[in-house]
This record gives structure tokens, C-alpha cells and sequence, in this order.
């Protein structure tokens, strides 16, 4: 059992505060709804198209998007948050879309999971969020412990690419909300894994070009499934299996 950070509460209570306006402010307005299609959308494209249904927890899932999705395709997902509002808002998603998601409130780096328990993990929107990389570490061990091998993990990461880029962006944010981990930390991240397949899902300054052409917008956002924007997107989904 893991202690509960500074960091873990720091970020937990962001959510608790930001959990009635989260979908609305990630998802709401044409360019979120373009945001959430787009990263649904990759999420099925990286799956294997052979991939019966099977036990999935989603890690992180705040009020549910992608849980919400593997349940409908038949998965026996579970979700877990450290967020209380988070997990109630996607409690009462799943009752009014009658999916059966079993929603958990839990701490990331310190899973209450048996060893080797799901065959699928997925973490969207969680990895790059503020905290350091010895906490991203025992999030990832603890990964790798609850997946069984062979089994997929679906992980959203900053790309290294854009680092100095995105630290400099930021510098004009009023808190600091993101960050990214080097090329080296990645690769110490998914040790273990073997990547199957990578996709993009956003690019700096994607929301303003969709302010001008919601088409272009969504033309690239496509593209990320491809050379040379899977290697650029500011986003990057991996599939990984573990080894
Ligand atoms: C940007 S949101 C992403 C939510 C969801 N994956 C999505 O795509 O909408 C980040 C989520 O991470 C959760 N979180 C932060 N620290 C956590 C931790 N240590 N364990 C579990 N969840 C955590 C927050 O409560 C929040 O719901």
C-alpha cells in the first residue's frame, strides 16, 4: 500500500473541484466533441479487431469516457479515480446509458487488484499530469502487476518531441497542469511492454486551426493514425503488450 503524496492530494482535489464543469470543459463545444470523437475513435483503431470481450480497468477514468465506450463494445470494464465526484458523475453516466461499469474510488499507485487480473488497461489523460516521475514509476509498476501476460495497455503520453515547445506554451498557463516525461523517463515507463502500435490524437494549436477550418481540424486529427502525424501529435496513444 502506497502512501497517499502531496501530489495525490494536490491533484485529487483539483478534480473534486473541476468534476461538475470536466465534461463540459474537455468534451463541450465542437472542439471538445471533435477532441472526444477523435480520441474514441483511435482508442478502437489501436485495439486489435480480434479482441473478444474481456476484463478491462481503466485507470484514471475520471467521469468515464473510454470506460463507457470498451462497455459498450461488451467489455466487463471496471474504473477506477481518486476523485469521489468524478467516480459518482460517471456512476450516474453508466446507470442512465444502463452500462454496466463498475466505478471505484482508488489511488493509481496503489491498485486493489490482484496480480495478473485484467486483460486489457487503459490510461488516457493521466500520465502527464504534474506530478514526478517516481510517482509515474510506481503507477506503471503497479500496471504491470494487475495486467496479465500478453495482456494490452492502451497509455496516453506527452510526446517527447514537442518537450521544449510544450514547457514554453505553458509558461503562459496561470497554473501548471502538465508535464512531460523525457525520451529516456518514456522508456523506462513502458520497460516491460512491447509497443504494438502508436497513434496521435491532438497538435499544438489544433483548437485554433479548428477556429478556422473545423474540416482541416478534423482531416489531421484522422491523420494521426498515420506517418508523419503519428510521429508529431502532441498526444501519442501506445499500445503496449505486456511482455
Ligand atoms: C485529465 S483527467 C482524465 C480522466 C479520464 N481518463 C478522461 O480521459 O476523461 C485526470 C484524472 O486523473 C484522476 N487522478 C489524479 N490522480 C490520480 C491518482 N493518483 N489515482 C487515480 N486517479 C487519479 C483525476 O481525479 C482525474 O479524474
Amino acid at each position: 500500500m502506497v502512501k497517499e503524496t502531496e501530489s495525490d492530494r494536490r491533484i485529487g482535489e483539483r478534480y473534486d473541484r473541476l468534476a461538475e464543469r470536466y465534461d463540459q470543459s474537455r468534451f463541450g463545444g465542437p472542439f471538445g466533441e471533435l477532441h472526444a470523437d477523435n480520441m474514441l475513435r483511435l482508442i478502437d483503431w489501436l485495439l486489435p479487431a480480434t479482441l473478444k470481450p474481456c476484463k478491462v480497468l481503466d485507470v484514471a477514468a475520471g467521469t468515464g469516457i473510454a470506460a463507457l465506450r470498451l462497455a459498450k463494445k461488451g467489455h466487463a470494464v471496471t474504473a477506477i479515480d481518486i476523485s469521489e465526484p468524478m467516480v459518482r458523475l460517471g456512476q450516474a453516466k453508466a446507470r442512465s446509458s444502463s452500462l454496466p461499469v463498475t466505478f471505484v474510488v482508488g489511488n493509481a499507485r496503489s491498485l486493489p487488484y490482484p496480480d495478473e487480473h485484467f486483460d486489457l488497461l487503459v490510461s488516457v489523460m493521466f500520465l502527464y499530469l504534474d506530478w514526478s516521475h517516481e510517482d509515474r514509476v510506481v503507477f506503471m509498476n503497479e500496471m504491470r502487476r494487475v495486467l496479465k501476460p500478453g495482456g494490452l495497455l492502451v497509455l496516453e503520453v506527452l510526446n517527447p518531441f514537442w518537450g521544449p515547445l510544450v514547457e514554453w506554451y505553458q509558461q503562459f498557463l496561470e497554473e501548471r497542469r502538465h508535464t512531460k516525461s523525457t525520451r529516456r523517463q518514456t522508456a523506462e515507463l513502458i520497460a516491460g511492454f512491447e509497443v504494438l502500435t502508436t497513434g496521435a490524437c491532438n497538435y499544438p494549436k489544433l483548437a485554433w486551426i479548428h477556429r478556422i477550418s473545423p474540416r482541416l481540424a478534423r482531416f489531421l486529427a484522422r491523420m494521426g493514425r498515420y506517418p508523419p502525424l503519428r510521429w508529431v501529435g502532441l498526444e501519442r496513444y501506445l499500445l503496449l503488450r505486456k511482455l
